[in-house]
């Protein structure tokens, strides 16, 4: 599996920013896999459908439709049924629903089978909570990104001012305590790091200095 590039971590380590970057320097596709259950979750809500009915969820999981592109700069297209939703998916509204989603087995399942299709086609940089431990426990390149959890509080509150949301520090505070919470305790496939992950806190680490020390394991 060595066209397999595995980043786990929590929110806020920067494993989005370190995945996209590292993928462009090698070539390879950036599949951020929190962007396919993001996509799911905004078409429960938008459909209705009751995110505490896991059926409802499995069987909405089959018959949708999920692709993840990149265009020649690198950056991400989220397509939702053939519909690009790629600035839909990160409302507040869709950040404190995805857990309920992300925690059905079924969908997990679906979402597992999806991004190894996509692997078969492509080199890929893949990146999300359940990659080394689940969804690719061969892949050659494994990362655990981590941070000091005040350092991913401020990392977090520059990217909403940035993007236009004033969000108090307090209430991201409180909102990623609860989100490392749902993501770790979950019954299946819980965040959690591989035993053969290579661990990089990024908490004093410079971006370029995080996407050097990942890209020098790469042979
Ligand atoms: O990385 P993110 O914050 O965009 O992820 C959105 C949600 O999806 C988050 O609640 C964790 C979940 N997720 C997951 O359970 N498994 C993955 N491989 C990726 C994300």
């Amino acid at each position: 599996m060595d066209s397999i590039i595995a980043i786990d971590g929590p929110a806020g380590s920067g494993k989005s920013t370190m995945a996209k970057l590292l993928a462009k320097q090698l070539s390879f596709h950036y599949i951020d896999t929190g962007a396919m259950y993001r996509a799911l979750t905004l078409k429960a809500l938008r459909e209705g459908v009751d995110l505490n009915n896991e059926r409802a969820l499995s069987s909405l999981a089959e018959k949708t439709e999920l692709d993840i592109i990149n265009d020649a700069e690198g950056n991400l297209q989220v397509r939702l049924d053939g519909a690009d939703v790629t600035s839909s998916i990160r409302t507040p509204e869709l950040t404190n629903n995805v857990a309920h989603v992300a925690r059905v087995g079924a969908v997990r399942e679906k979402m597992k089978e999806r991004q190894r299709e996509i692997a078969k086609r492509k080199r890929c940089v893949f990146e999300g909570r359940d990659i080394g431990t689940v969804v690719f426990p061969d892949a050659q390149y494994k990362f655990y990104l981590d941070a000091d959890f005040e350092e991913r509080v401020n990392r977090r509150h520059k990217e909403l001012r940035e993007a236009g949301q004033e969000v108090s520090h307090e209430d991201i505070s409180k909102d990623l305590k609860i989100r490392d919470h749902k993501d770790m305790s979950r019954e299946i496939a819980p965040l959690k790091r591989a035993e053969d992950a290579i661990y990089v806190d990024t908490t004093n680490m410079a971006i370029d200095e995080v996407v050097d020390k990942l890209a020098g394991y790469i042979k």
